[in-house]
């Protein structure tokens, strides 16, 4: 199979101490105490099988995000589970996935696992548009998948935007909004791509609990979808795919707007900070509206010498020269304490370099 294997953020090999982990885009307070507190109660009944409609999970979300019909939301183990099983009902050999120039890598792995082919346009100023997509967009076109914000470039096109993207948008082709670090941005802007979701028979909105939420082991994800939609998801899902703690965690945190407004705040604060820095030492980072920032490092030499140097220092970010950006590093927003530990590596790394 030519399906190229998807590169995880990883764990540091012989690191003898703690590992500053700065490479998956994980939330610095880890989950929701109130989380923890849940999966800790349900453990205690993992010999039965969740409800298979997980009624109480969708329910929970509904309420949070002010979905009128719960049927019409689905949930997933990760938001990965959601990519994959949209492409298998809606592309297949001979069709194909529309993308952006530095798309998150899984689509095209979904796409190339279902015998599609993975169309990506060009984006400007690392940013994606409208224009561009819509040039990419052919008979066969079945499924763009845009990321918003996007990652691993942290850009994001505005409300506005999207909204005539869809309107120009041929109804054959299923619009997927991939909103993983949509709470960064905010409630309103959470609420505007919700409503996307209802103004087309076409639109779809994915989300995760593995970013804000603090729950990537958990795997957990959910989207928001046109009634047919939702109803060939859940005919084709596995009748467990979401596990009976995830379930419980997940109910907790989507309950809890206290926790996921102090992570946003401190990320807000952070990524203006280490974009600052980062541009202070002469390393171009354009402005992010998720929890990471892309430093240029000017070259793909300087940036592989960078990542070393962070590595002897146990320090773990992420090279996207996979993603067609070789010249760059994604760092995410970690705690205080872990954000000045990579600012101080990378100012004695520019001092010297
Ligand atoms: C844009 C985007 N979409 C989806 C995912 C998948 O997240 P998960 O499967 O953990 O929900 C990620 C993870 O990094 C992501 O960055």
């Amino acid at each position: 199979m030519k399906t190229k294997p998807y590169v995880p953020g990883g764990k540091l090999a012989g690191a003898k101490g703690p590992v500053v982990m700065l490479a998956s885009n994980e939330n610095p307070f880890g989950p929701n105490p109130l989380a923890i507190d849940a999966m800790c109660e349900a453990a205690a009944s993992v010999h039965v099988y969740p409800d298979p409609t997980y009624g109480a999970l969708r329910e929970a979300i509904a309420r949070a995000m002010g979905i009128e019909d719960a049927n019409r939301i689905v949930v997933s183990s990760g938001s990965d589970e959601i990519i994959h099983l949209l492409t298998q009902c809606y592309a297949g050999p001979g069709d194909e996935i529309l993308q952006t120039e530095h798309a998150f890598s899984m689509y095209a792995v979904s796409a190339t696992a279902h015998g599609a082919a993975c169309i990506s346009v060009p984006e400007t100023g690392l940013t994606a548009g409208a224009n561009a997509i819509l040039a990419g967009v052919s008979e066969r076109t079945r499924i763009l998948f845009l990321a918003n914000p996007n990652n691993p470039t942290g850009t994001m096109m505005s409300v506005d935007a999207l909204t005539a993207l869809q309107d120009a948008l041929p109804p054959h082709v299923l619009f997927v909004i991939d909103g993983a670090y949509a709470e960064y941005v905010g409630p309103d802007y959470e609420a505007a791509i919700r409503d996307l979701v209802d103004r087309r028979a076409n639109t779809v909105m994915m989300r995760t609990f593995s970013k804000i939420h603090g729950l990537a082991a958990a795997r957990l994800g959910w989207a928001y979808l046109p009634q047919e939609i939702a109803e060939t998801f859940q005919r084709i899902r596995g009748p467990f795919n979401v596990n009976s703690l995830a379930v419980a965690a997940g109910i907790a945190s989507i309950s809890d707007p206290a926790f996921i407004d102090m992570s946003r705040a401190h990320n807000t604060l952070w990524r203006a900070k280490m974009t600052d820095a980062l541009n202070a030492m002469g390393l171009a980072t354009p402005g992010s509206e998720a929890n990471f920032v892309l430093p240029d490092f000017g070259s793909a030499e300087r940036a592989a010498a960078a990542n070393d140097f962070l590595k002897a220092r146990d320090i773990l970010v992420r090279a996207v020269g996979g993603y067609g950006l070789p010249t760059r590093l994604r760092i995410s927003v970690g705690s205080a304490e872990d954000n000045e530990a990579v600012l101080a590596a990378l100012r004695d790394f520019t001092a010297s370099r």
